[in-house]
């Protein structure tokens, strides 16, 4: 048996119930993990509140997508992997199918990716997500190139720092978009070229203001809303306002017609793009890896829950404070 968090309503974070259930045993092409620490991500939360992407299918429902562990037991046709490997799992799978906030939990080998020794199981749970989504949209849709201007919103979030890293490695400008001035500083210190206020400034001008009059190659946003026919003038002709998230809770216009139907790309973005894509993931998985070796890339962990807190983790993503990531860690 293992302690698995599920619900069986949609709602806050209260919904959430920690149930002793069987984890079950690996089918063909599935793996059993023991789960050491888990990556808690805003799309968990949308999931639970019935807001995300994907309905809900059936209660009670599993949570999560990410996390750290060792594998346990192998299910028929698993090549590569062994009893005893540590592993990390990303988020290549529905919530529907599979979740991870467990204490043990059953996910199909091609969401493992093999942990090096020296990647902790709180580091090894917190990575992907932020990076594996940062390397797919500026890599690989936006064709991010050195010099480039890149503008990341809702900056603070394990995505936004994992984008304002992503974009300096591939040689581009970081630009940091924030709602208040709290969390400047360490934004700069994250390696962002330049913090932008919403709530004090002028997005679009600003950003006109850094690139010249010319634009930002690409703006990656988070907080989607009517915010976008303003982010959207400050992208260069040719250029793409990629939206991988919806924190305004608010309908999102098509920014085209407003400004005169410019040169402007508009594009939506899932990581699933990547991870469900062997090659894609492939790639995306040894970038990331390099990163992580290299010290460009590291675990932004803001703070650690037990498993028994899940609900108090859930409601601190919800308090707008943090900075990087949320990990809930699992004592066996
Ligand atoms: N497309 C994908 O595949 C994919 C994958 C992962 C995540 N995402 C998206 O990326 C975003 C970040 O996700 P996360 O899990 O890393 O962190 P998160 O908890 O969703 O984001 C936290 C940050 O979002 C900003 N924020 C919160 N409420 C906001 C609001 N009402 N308006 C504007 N900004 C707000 C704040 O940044 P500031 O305080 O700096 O303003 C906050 O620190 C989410 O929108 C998520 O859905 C997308």
């Amino acid at each position: 048996m293992a302690l698995t968090v599920r619900f069986h309503e949609h709602g806050g974070p209260e919904v959430l119930r920690l149930d002793d259930v069987d984890p079950g045993r690996p089918g063909p092409g599935e793996v059993l993990v023991r789960v050491d620490a888990i990556g808690i991500n805003r799309a968990e939360a949308l999931f639970r509140a019935g807001q995300y992407i994907e309905p809900v299918k059936q209660f009670p429902a599993l949570l999560g997508t990410e996390a750290a562990g060792v594998v346990e037991a192998l299910g028929p046709r698993v090549g590569g992997l062994e009893p005893g490997q540590a592993v990390s799992v990303v988020p290549a799978f529905s919530q529907n199918d599979y979740g991870v906030y467990a204490e043990r939990a059953v996910v199909p080998a091609r969401a493992l990716l093999p942990r090096p020794q020296d990647v902790d199981a709180v580091s090894g749970a917190a990575v992907w997500m932020p990076y594996l989504t940062a390397y797919g949209a500026m890599a690989e849709v936006t064709g991010l190139r050195p010099g480039d201007v890149a503008v990341v919103t809702a900056a603070s979030s394990g995505v936004g720092l994992a984008a304002l890293h992503t974009a300096a490695r591939l040689g581009a400008t970081p630009v940091a978009v924030t709602r208040t001035p709290a969390k400047a500083d360490r934004l700069r210190a994250e390696g962002a070229a330049e913090v932008v206020v919403s709530a004090e400034q002028d997005v679009a001008r600003r950003v006109l203001e850094l690139t010249g009059g010319r634009g930002a190659a690409a703006v990656f946003d988070a907080v989607a809303g009517p915010g976008v026919i303003d982010l959207a003038r400050a992208v260069a002709p040719g250029g793409t306002l990629l939206l991988w998230g919806a924190q305004s809770g608010r309908p999102t216009p098509y920014p085209g017609f407003e400004l005169g139907m410019p040169a402007l790309n508009v594009r939506t973005y899932t990581v699933h793009e990547t991870t469900r894509d062997p090659d894609r993931l492939r790639r995306a998985a040894a970038y990331v890896a390099s990163g992580l070796r290299d010290g460009a890339f590291r675990a932004v962990v803001d703070r650690l829950f037990p498993l028994t807190e899940v609900a108090v983790a859930h409601r601190y993503l919800d308090s707008g404070e943090r900075f990087g990531k949320v990990v809930v860690t699992v004592r066996h």
